[in-house]
């Protein structure tokens, strides 16, 4: 099996590309400016089937082998799409029962994308056989270099209710429950009256009077993700039966997007590719930036993974659509090389004229290429030529954070004790503390193994049977750090008794009472100058060492933060939510006792790959500047995108970026 699109040669740069909104004299000018852009690798057809398959069975393949074979005429590899992502008119009219249905009984219709319900027999049949029609024209072709199935799967439709959705919902519930004596305990369902006597009373959670029960809600976020991975694997393996050597994958959403447990998902691509567009209103964008490709590199597993879609300007789907600064695009894909992507591509190779994504940027703009962007778009592409020694190096971090789809999926449900608590922006609080420490981390996924780490931070891991991997990893002389809303529950959303953070309490040597939301604005005092907001509960020291205490608010006096040391190793607590600078101060503090050397932080984002050039061990620094004064940094090497020596140290420009690679001093 083949793990990388290895045939193109080289960091992978590229896009989109839908010449089917191009008349065919406009496919020329495509390559020949590709190739002045140094584009290596694009996606094609991902939008295609209507005009690939115009009516039931009927497949026009004609126009794709031109295209395709221009491409390799022009020395560009690609990334071939199934086309699965988009149902045409005539199949969705043809049968209407692929159509998704809503909570409230509302049928989707065609007329944008993604129209299609994940257990829809129809849909199903007829995107595997549209794979293998693709996969039997074009195994041989010689511009194959990766299979693209689907794009973006459950961006739009994630969850489905309709009655087809019922039915698999069932069988899936009887795989994982094995019995409805087992299905009512872990639901819960002595509450409410809801003790279900056949399987057939089981419903999707469709809108309800109020509340719907949370074991129904967490097994249908975990069915609705099972159930779209069923579709991707079901095409994948028709490519992998016809073409062995080519690589597939499909595209994820990793930073923000909560439909999908991408942990699972990363277990059943060939490599993983993401797509990722900042908001252009977010001033710190360049921090859910670097958040987004650590967690696209844990996925990976540690492995080079590909950014599939990034934009070169503006998006057009944000309330603003804000056009990016010059050199914005340029640091954009270098901030995504330096966190381990092997390649950046966009969407989309030319900004179309027509149709919902007119005023989305692109590589060629609608003003041509005499433009900032493309000027832009040709100098990276210049640039991602000399740095072809970096393909396949990996990034190497001291410090983990624990990420869990199925916690944000517990927390985001209704009737918990605040609705001001947000998984994402928790877990990204104390990412962006750590990014702003020039500390470079790794994602892991609950249960991983952690002994490579000195500091694995646990925010919010709020469903947790076990804590055992924590402990162990404790004793061995780990440095752990818990926040709030950790082991609350088990795994089936049931809570631990005995006091909170229930798995956690022992290792933390601490134990809760109850909880105390605060109210909305509310802001209480610590007594080591730290405030924290949204979140305080009643906690006991039991063994551990209490660092700070409220002063004010519903607890003075209580404990706040904890410490507790156990084997050779430290468990913190956060019991509150920090904010700013004492969110920050403590987090240097973790990573400081957990010997873990901070990094020039500021704007200046620097990450370490390490590989081999030619046998021997190499590593390299990529610096990226996002500030607006010139940055020195102390490092002894060659830069290779200017190629001259550095002894001692180089200048990162304002708004600018370098690569060094280094040499032992
Ligand atoms: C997603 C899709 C693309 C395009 C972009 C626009 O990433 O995969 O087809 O719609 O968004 O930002
Ligand atoms: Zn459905």
């Amino acid at each position: 099996m083949t793990t990388w699109p290895t045939r193109v040669r080289g960091l992978a740069w590229g896009a989109d590309y839908n010449p089917e909104q191009w008349p065919e004299d406009v496919w020329s000018e495509d390559v020949e400016l590709m190739r002045r852009a140094g584009v290596n690798l694009v996606s094609v057809a991902i939008f295609s089937w209507a005009l690939l398959e115009v009516e039931e069975g009927r497949y026009e393949f004609g126009w794709l082998d031109r295209v395709l074979d221009r491409l390799h005429e022009g020395g560009i590899w690609v990334d071939l799409a199934t086309a699965t992502a988009a149902p045409p008119p005539w199949l969705t009219t043809a049968y209407p029962e692929v159509l998704p249905e809503t909570a409230d009984g509302v049928r989707l219709s065609h007329g944008s994308r993604q129209s299609y319900c994940p257990s829809s027999p129809v849909y199903r049949a007829k995107a595997v056989a549209l794979a293998r029609a693709l996969a039997e024209r074009y195994r041989e072709h010689p511009a194959l270099a990766a299979w693209h199935v689907n794009n973006e799967y459950g961006c739009h439709v994630s969850r489905c209710y309709c009655d087809r959705c019922a039915v698999a919902f069932r069988a899936w519930l009887r795989a994982r429950h094995g019995t409805l004596d087992a299905l009512n305990d872990a639901w819960g369902t002595a509450f409410w009256s809801q003790h279900y006597t056949s399987w057939e009373q089981i419903l999707p959670p469709r809108a309800t009077p109020t509340s719907h029960n949370p074991g129904q809600l967490l097994d249908f976020d975990r069915f609705s993700s099972d159930a779209l991975l069923e579709l991707f694997k079901a095409e994948r393996d028709v490519l992998r039966e016809l073409t062995p050597d080519v690589p597939v994958t499909t595209n994820f959403m990793a930073a923000g997007f909560s439909g999908l447990d991408y942990w699972k998902w990363a277990a059943e691509v060939d490599f993983v590719s993401n797509d990722h567009y900042t908001r252009g209103e977010d001033d710190e964008r360049h921090i859910d930036l670097a958040y987004s490709a650590d967690l696209v590199r844990g996925l990976a597993g540690g492995r080079p993974w590909l950014l599939m879609e990034h934009s070169t300007s503006a998006v057009n789907w944000q309330p603003r659509n804000i056009a990016k600064l010059p050199g914005e695009l340029r640091r954009n894909s270098y901030a995504h090389l330096a966190r381990g992507a092997d390649g950046t591509l966009f969407f989309q190779w030319r900004q179309s004229r027509a149709g919902s994504e007119r005023y989305h940027s692109a590589m060629v703009p609608h003003a041509g290429p005499d433009t900032k962007v493309y000027r832009e778009v040709e100098q990276v592409g210049a640039e991602y030529g000399r740095l072809a020694e970096l393909v396949g190096s990996t990034v190497a971090a001291e410090v983990a954070v624990v990420f869990d789809w199925e916690s944000w999926w517990a927390l985001s449900q209704p009737n918990h004790p605040t609705g001001d608590f947000a998984y994402p922006a928790h877990v990204f609080a104390h990412y962006r503390a750590l990014w702003r420490a020039g500390v470079t981390v790794d994602f892991v996924p609950p249960g991983a193994d952690l002994s490579r780490y000195r500091l694995v931070v646990v925010p919010a891991l709020y469903a947790v049977d076990d804590a055992t991997p924590y402990e162990e990893y404790v004793a061995g002389g780990g440095h752990l750090l818990v926040t709030y809303l950790s082991g609350v529950t088990d795994t089936r959303g049931h809570v631990h008794l005995g006091g909170y953070p229930g798995a956690f309490r022992e290792l933390l040597g601490v134990r809760t009472e109850e909880f105390h939301p605060l109210r909305a604005d509310q802001v209480v005092a610590l007594d080591d100058g730290s405030t924290a907001a949204v979140w305080t509960e009643h906690l006991h020291a039991d063994g551990a060492k209490v660092l700070a205490s409220y002063t004010d608010g519903p607890l003075p006096g209580v404990p706040a933060v904890t410490r507790n040391e156990r084997g050779d190793g430290v468990a913190w607590y956060v019991a509150c939510g920090l904010v700013g600078d004492g969110l920050a101060r403590l987090l240097r503090t973790a990573v400081e006792q957990a010997g873990v050397p901070l990094g020039p932080g500021g704007d200046v984002e620097v990450v370490r790959r390490r590989g081999e050039v030619a046998g021997s061990a190499v590593s390299w620094l990529v610096a990226v500047n996002h500030g607006s004064r010139d940055a020195k940094l102390p490092v002894t090497g060659v830069e290779l995108l200017s190629g001259a020596r550095v002894p001692g140290g180089v200048v990162v420009p304002a708004g600018g970026v370098v690569v060094i690679r280094e040499e032992e001093v």
